[in-house]
């Protein structure tokens, strides 16, 4: 496939999977059932990014507040992603795809945790895309671990705090290697942000869908990109100044 199909292409995406459970519901299975169906939702969003050159992809796995699922689920949800991470990790290699789980992985399991560590050790050199997984991740909690290594920063006197700046912190984030997401897409109906990357999606674009994250396929992210193109980035300035820019 050929990027010309689309006019102007995110350099990051940042997705929100839900719909996970109403997907598993809505054919008489347990909710549990719907992690499993969207891991082919996940496969078919890299490929397309891959195939269109797209640099970064941040996935929002698992955050901060998901412990207070059923206990049950939360379990599953852990074995599933040892499984994936054990079946994937090495197709995402040979895709030259990088992946990096970004939040707070102390609360894992130290098999999840190896898990982790070593599919992100293989990868590290490829070259392809980023595929960014945020896990018992929180768009509060990554500020606040910023703004702590600041404080650390401060204290030695490495800085003064009225010389502080939005880059300093943003270096401080779990972002802050790549490119800021240009498109978020929210899978699901639901439309907040729900303390995913807060620090990060100040001009981002905003895509709502109410298709479930299983149901989420190829057609479905084509959908997302051409809503994507079709709008102006402003940044602040006025309709008129970015046309004259270009
Ligand atoms: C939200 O749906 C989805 C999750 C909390 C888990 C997402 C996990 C996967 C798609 C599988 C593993 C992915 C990777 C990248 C390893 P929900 O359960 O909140 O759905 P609901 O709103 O219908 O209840």
């Amino acid at each position: 496939m050929s990027t010309e199909e689309f006019a102007n292409l995110p350099r990051h995406v940042a997705i929100i999977m839900d719909g996970n459970g109403r997907w598993a519901k809505k054919r008489f299975l347990p909710r549990y059932a719907g992690h499993p169906a969207g891991v082919e939702s996940v496969r078919q969003a890299v490929q397309l990014c891959t195939d269109l050159g797209i640099e970064v992809l941040t996935l929002f796995a698992f955050s901060s507040e998901n412990w207070r699922r059923p206990q049950q689920e939360v379990g599953l949800l852990m074995e599933l992603f040892i499984k994936v991470l054990d079946q994937e990790a090495e197709k995402l290699h040979r895709r030259n795809v990088r992946l990096k789980i970004i939040g707070d992985r102390s609360a894992f399991s130290s098999k999840l945790q190896d898990y982790i560590t070593r599919s992100e050790a293989l990868t590290k050199n490829n070259t392809g895309l980023q595929l960014i997984i945020a896990a018992n991740y929180g768009g509060r909690w990554d500020i606040v671990q910023a703004t702590q290594k600041l404080a650390v920063q401060v204290q030695k006197g490495l800085l003064n705090p009225q010389d502080i700046t939005s880059e300093h912190l943003n270096q401080m984030t779990s972002l802050a290697d790549v490119p800021e997401p240009d498109l978020f897409i929210r899978t699901g109906g639901e439309q907040r942000i729900s303390n995913f990357l807060l620090w990060q999606l100040a001009y981002t674009e905003f895509y709502f869908t109410d298709t479930l994250w299983p149901d989420f396929k190829r057609d479905a992210f084509k959908l997302a990109l051409n809503s994507f193109a079709s709008r102006q980035r402003r940044f602040g300035q006025t309709g008129e100044q970015v046309e004259k820019s270009k």
